[in-house]
């Protein structure tokens, strides 16, 4: 479905010296600066997945979403999307695909939301019927209907984010890339927004590129994660299998009768506050089943629980803080 091969992007900055001499400078002879935003990037993603892409902030995730949606031309590499390359076949590729950036709206602030919609059908040559089919999904799942006659200049954010949404929806695109989708909003605007991507990748099986920083966004819906940094591939791979190699280790917090708490060769005791002690363990090395009998045959144990690696830990490690 999509193929990225080698993909690179270099942004040349222009350097600015202090002082009138160094803007003369900068005026007669400029000096560059390059900056790698994204180095050597490849995957595939197959259709009907929903892949996390994620990385610190300036990592080029943006960067990434903008070579593959084709706003933005590659330095190096190519971007296939069902076998055509989106530089070179941008405007039949551009058809199957959508995108919404979080922070920019690609909706006119002069019209109303629904004028708005009808001059994207007219654009892309959108069948009536097919059309109003995606209106009474989209309404379904974001109640899209109601904010039809709304001016888009008079639009909250949360409200802006579904009509721009819509928007992304109304050609039927294969593939949709969201940049962000859930910044800045609500609890309830965020839940709707979770379940359009949910149904519209079950009911139109449409494939999802996601960006995020949002934690609850990527428990929820990405089984596969891409996490990149400096522009530079660090992981990819099902989230579970991702915890299990870059944290392959469980706690087991344990709460005794005393402060006394006793210490087992095969686990590192971690921390040992009042009564509570807890210890991390590989998986491989030990289960928390012997952990716990082993532990109990020193001293008696009143309570037990599995603090397990999960994806904040993930990010934690990956992005190297
Ligand atoms: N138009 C541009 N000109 C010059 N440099 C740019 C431009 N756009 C992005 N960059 C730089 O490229 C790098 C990657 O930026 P990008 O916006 O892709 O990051 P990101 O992963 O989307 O970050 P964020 O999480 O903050 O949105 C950064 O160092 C950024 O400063
Ligand atoms: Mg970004």
């Amino acid at each position: 479905m999509i193929d990225v091969n080698h993909l690179s992007k270099d942004y040349l900055l222009k350097k600015k010296e202090p002082g009138l001499k160094g803007a003369l400078k900068g005026l007669i002879r400029p000096q560059y600066e390059v900056i790698h935003a994204v180095r050597d990037l490849s995957f595939h993603i197959d259709e009907g997945e929903i892949v996390g892409f994620i990385g610190p902030n300036g990592a080029g995730k943006s960067t990434t979403i903008k070579m593959m949606s084709g706003i933005l031309t590659p330095t190096e590499g190519s971007v296939l999307i069902n076998g055509e390359n989106i530089t070179e076949h941008r405007k039949t590729v551009v058809r199957n695909i959508g995108v919404v950036f979080g922070q920019r709206s690609q909706l006119n602030w002069d019209l109303r939301l629904g004028e708005t919609f009808e001059l994207l059908k007219h654009i892309y040559e959108i069948d009536p019927v097919d059309y109003e089919n995606t209106l009474e999904v989209m309404d379904g799942i974001l109640g899209i209907k109601e904010l039809i006659d709304k001016p888009v200049r008079q639009m909250s954010l949360g409200q802006r984010v579904k009509g721009d949404l819509t928007a992304s929806m109304l050609h039927s695109p294969r593939v949709l890339f969201l940049d962000e989708p859930t910044i800045g909003l609500d609890v309830s605007s965020k839940f709707a927004l979770r379940r359009f991507i949910r149904e519209i990748n079950e009911i139109r099986k449409t494939t999802v590129i996601l960006t995020t920083h949002d934690l609850g966004d990527i428990k929820e819906l990405c089984e596969r994660l891409i996490i990149i940094n400096h522009g530079v591939m660090m992981e990819d791979g099902k989230l579970n299998q991702i915890v299990d190699r870059i944290a392959p280790y469980k706690t087991l917090v344990v709460e005794y009768y005393d402060e006394q708490a006793p210490e087992h060769e095969k686990c590192e005791m971690t921390s040992h506050e009042g009564n509570i002690a807890k210890y991390r363990f590989m998986k491989k090395d030990i289960t928390a089943a012997e952990l716990i009998a082993d532990l109990s045959k020193q001293k008696e144990i009143k309570d037990v629980s599995i603090e397990e690696a999960g994806i904040d830990d993930i990010i934690k490690i990956a992005y190297g803080s």
